[in-house]
């Protein structure tokens, strides 16, 4: 177990989004977060990321590291792709050699060669800036990372090519995460196991593990899992919000 949420509970301003939540996140575990807009996905995700202090409940770490990876790419625009990966490095009081391989394997792994790195961010496309926090958020090899839509905004095509590299890149790290996604052949994509929080702040509608492991569905079963989980009804709340956004 790397990280357990017990009991947590969340109020703004005396709102309750959610309460009694319990949640546990084995090592090497991918668990995909799923809910309507407005249940409390961030909320949730920023408590288990210690971003935000929760109205009630207990978080236990048992981990070193992790890293946020937003659905913005949130890079700093004074410094070139290769620095913003270095960046949490610095952070962490890695030196300026172990700092450069570092940045060299990360970018490598996300697909951006050396004249990329040496860009600005307002020199890059979207998805370009999307791997670069992508392979930030990977350089200080964390324990656990936390996403959040981080593709919400990347074209279909793209969006494929980044889920991958999660995938490829949980597999051969061994980091465990906790991905927060709207999108539910996504979420049967990259994770071993799949949460879904409710609209009505009562907790997880639902809570199972997805056959087979993450890389190695074929399209013909991600497609089977999510034809057959769109008529549960555990993930009508789900269904019901993208057509309210639809119209
Ligand atoms: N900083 C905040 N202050 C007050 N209300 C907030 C704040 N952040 C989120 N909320 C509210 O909490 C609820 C859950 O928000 P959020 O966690 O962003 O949902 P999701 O990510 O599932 O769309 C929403 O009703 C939202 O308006
Ligand atoms: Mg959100």
């Amino acid at each position: 177990m790397k990280l357990r949420l017990q009991a947590i509970g969340h109020a703004f301003l005396g709102r309750q989004v959610f309460e009694k939540i319990d949640l546990s996140i084995d090592s090497g575990q991918v668990i995909a977060l799923v809910g309507p807009s407005g249940c409390g996905k961030t909320t949730l995700l920023q408590i288990a990321a210690g971003l935000i202090e929760p109205s009630q409940g207990r978080l236990h770490r048992k981990y070193r590291r992790h890293a946020v990876v937003f659905q913005e790419p949130r890079l700093l625009p004074w410094m070139t792709a290769r620095d913003n990966i270095a960046y949490g490095l610095r952070s962490v009081g890695v030196e300026k050699e172990l700092r450069a391989k570092a940045v060299e394997r990360r970018a490598a792994e996300v697909g951006l060669n050396a004249r990329d790195l040496d860009k600005y961010p307002a020199e890059l496309s979207g998805g370009m800036r999307q791997r670069v926090a992508v392979a930030r958020g990977l350089a200080v090899d964390p324990d656990i990372v936390f996403f959040d839509e981080p593709f919400a905004a990347v074209d279909v095509g793209l969006k494929r090519v980044l889920q991958d590299l999660v995938i490829e890149a949980a597999a051969r790290d061994h980091f465990s995460a906790l991905f927060v996604t709207h999108d539910l052949a996504e979420a049967v994509r990259v994770a071993h196991r799949l949460v879904a929080l409710s609209g009505n702040g009562e907790g997880f509608a639902t809570d199972r593990s997805i056959d087979g492991t993450p890389g190695t569905r074929t399209d013909r079963e991600v497609f089977d899992i999510v034809e057959t989980w769109s008529r549960d009804p555990a993930f009508h709340e789900l269904f019901d919000g993208a057509r309210e956004h639809a119209s």
